[in-house]
């Protein structure tokens, strides 16, 4: 197609003068439009985070207050329950004169009550510091066999009381472990504790082994390349696939048993307590179980490479 020469001066005139112009001044409108949005999207991006933040540091500190009035309270809680606990045992040491049978029974219905409660008093104590970071952790290196034996030995008591049978297996070149040995203890006693208490005949054993293959959610993630396992298998009723998360939670057990049998109630804080001091050496607990084939719980602790 020809077109007449003339026109393109013209055209260029009118691009030049009009159109660009034109066009310019659409573009400055929506740029000015999209940076104005942009603008208001990161200041209300801005009030997000800031009202975030609010919350966060809120929510921090209404977490610490409520543990700090936990550890408050169970500590005021612990100087009456000892005054009770002490003069239920003069009252059963006759220092108040011989107690009728008829006497009897309430006292010792007392007595567990009171020590139930004192359990719980200690428990809700230990969950509170925990919370509130406020755990002492003071890490010695522990000779296992010797600190396993003595364990063991404590927990023999409990387990001839219902007949049962104890059983302390130690992996050859056991090292030696770096930990808090009152924490290690409180898990020991409550994984063997809870295996007796729940376990009608049988046996409670014991294996401690060195495993180079992480087995536990938390000792994937760790880099630690050796752990000390400590297993605790029992021959009760097991624990159904359906429970076995949630009796790691504060309060959860599967059969809270009849009120008035204390012994058998629990607290349902013994495995919470446990898996966090666990956590608080950088370990974990684990339960494998089937029902009517018993339970194994196992603490983790990573080894470092000196151990
Ligand atoms: N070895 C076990 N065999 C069967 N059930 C168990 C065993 N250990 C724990 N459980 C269940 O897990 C629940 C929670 O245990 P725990 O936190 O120690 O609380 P508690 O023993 O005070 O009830 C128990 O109430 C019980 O139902
Ligand atoms: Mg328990």
């Amino acid at each position: 197609m020809n077109l007449p020469a003339e026109l393109f001066p013209h055209s260029l005139d009118w691009f030049l003068h009009i159109a660009l112009p034109v066009l310019g001044a659409i573009a400055v409108f929506f740029m000015a439009i999209a940076i104005r949005r942009e603008r208001r999207q990161a200041a209300s991006n801005a009030e997000r985070s800031r009202e975030l933040e609010r919350l966060s540091s809120e929510l921090i500190r209404s977490n610490r207050m409520k543990s700090e009035f936990l550890a408050n309270l169970s500590h005021e809680l612990r100087t009456p329950l000892n005054a009770i606990v002490g003069f239920i045992d003069l009252l059963r040491e006759g220092v108040y004169g011989e107690l009728t049978p008829r006497q009897s029974v309430p006292v010792e219905r007392i007595e567990a009550s009171a020590n139930h409660l004192r359990i719980l008093v200690d428990q809700v104590l230990d969950l509170a510091k925990i919370a509130a970071g406020k755990l002492d952790v003071q890490p010695e290196t522990i000779m296992l066999r010797p600190f396993l034996l003595d364990v063991t030995t404590e927990m023999e008591s409990l387990a001839s009381e219902k007949g049962l049978a104890i059983s302390l297996t130690l992996g050859a070149a056991l090292p030696t472990v770096r930990a808090d040995p009152t924490h290690l203890r409180q898990i020991l006693i409550n994984l063997i504790g809870n295996a007796c208490k729940y376990t009608d005949s049988g046996v409670i054993a014991i294996r401690a082994a060195v495993s180079d293959e992480p087995d536990s959610p938390r000792s994937r993630q760790s880099t630690a390349k050796r752990w000390l396992c400590i297993a605790v298998t029992d021959t009760g009723p097991g624990i159904p696939l359906v429970d076995q998360q949630r009796i790691f939670e504060e309060f959860e057990q599967i059969d809270a048993g009849p009120r008035t049998h204390s012994e058998r109630r629990g607290t349902g804080l013994g495995l919470p307590i446990s898996r966090r001091l666990a956590d608080a050496m950088g370990g974990d607990v684990t339960l494998e179980s089937e029902p009517g084939k018993g339970a194994t719980f196992t603490l983790w602790l990573p080894l470092n490479g000196s151990d």
